[in-house]
């Protein structure tokens, strides 16, 4: 990957991590629910290799693989990012897991907020994620962080298909806000400021148009 990613929520350090670390199998061991989910009992399931891989078309040097580090040295969490995913500045999610001991608690959220800070910051315009049909709590987390549906794909591969969702974000940069009420001629007020670095607002830009 061309950037490289390390930043901190709640605690806990997000940072690259290789394939290789010792800590990976026991992570992946108490992931196993997650696994199954996907893969069924085959060969793929609880094996770093089903987290990385990548289709054709892309290749690793866009690919990251961060780690989630609780403060006790602890492997609690995989990311598994990719750049540049159907076009530049699209980055796509590919896995997202924590350990089930860790989950329910705010983490997943509060990582995944600082991670689209992080990948605003960096230049990209939207992330992308396939998540299982079958996996209700994931498309329901990632629907509340805001993420909307764009298409699903039948996946013979999988357990269930996948339907694709993206979070995009808003490129407005707002230097001025208007007062309300403040007649302009014919010029055009944008009245919503907060809605350029919020991240989970999807909601439509509101116009006011002076008489
Ligand atoms: C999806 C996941 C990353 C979310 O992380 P998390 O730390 O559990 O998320 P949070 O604690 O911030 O919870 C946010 C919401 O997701 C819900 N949720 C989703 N999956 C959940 C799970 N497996 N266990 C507990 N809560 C879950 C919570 O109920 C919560 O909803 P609420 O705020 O309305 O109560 C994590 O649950 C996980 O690793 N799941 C298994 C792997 C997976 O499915 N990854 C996504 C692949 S697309």
């Amino acid at each position: 990957m061309r950037q490289s990613l390390a930043f901190s929520a709640r605690g806990y350090q997000i940072a690259p991590v290789a394939t290789g670390d010792a800590r990976l199998p026991g992570l992946l061991t108490a992931c196993h629910g997650y696994f199954t989910l996907h893969y069924g009992d085959d060969a793929r399931n609880g094996t770093i290799d089903a987290l990385v891989a990548l289709p054709t078309h892309k290749s690793s040097h866009d690919r990251m693989l961060l780690g989630v580090t609780a403060p006790s040295g602890e492997l609690v969490g995989l990311i598994v990012l990719v750049q540049n995913w159907n076009r530049a500045r699209q980055w796509c999610l590919r896995s997202m897991i924590i350990d089930p001991a860790h989950r329910g608690q705010g983490l997943g959220s509060a990582i995944y907020s600082a991670l689209a800070d992080q990948a605003k910051r960096t230049g990209a315009a939207s992330i992308l994620i396939g998540v299982l049909a079958a996996n209700s709590a994931a498309h329901r987390f990632w629907l509340a962080c805001g993420f909307t549906e764009v298409g699903r794909e039948v996946r013979t591969d999988l357990t269930s298909d996948l339907i694709h969702l993206e979070h995009r974000f808003c490129q407005i940069q707002l230097k001025t806000v208007l007062p309300p009420g403040r007649v302009l001629g014919r010029q055009i007020a944008l009245t919503s400021a907060s809605l350029a670095a919020d991240h989970r607002s999807q909601a439509p830009l509101r116009w006011l148009t002076a008489p």
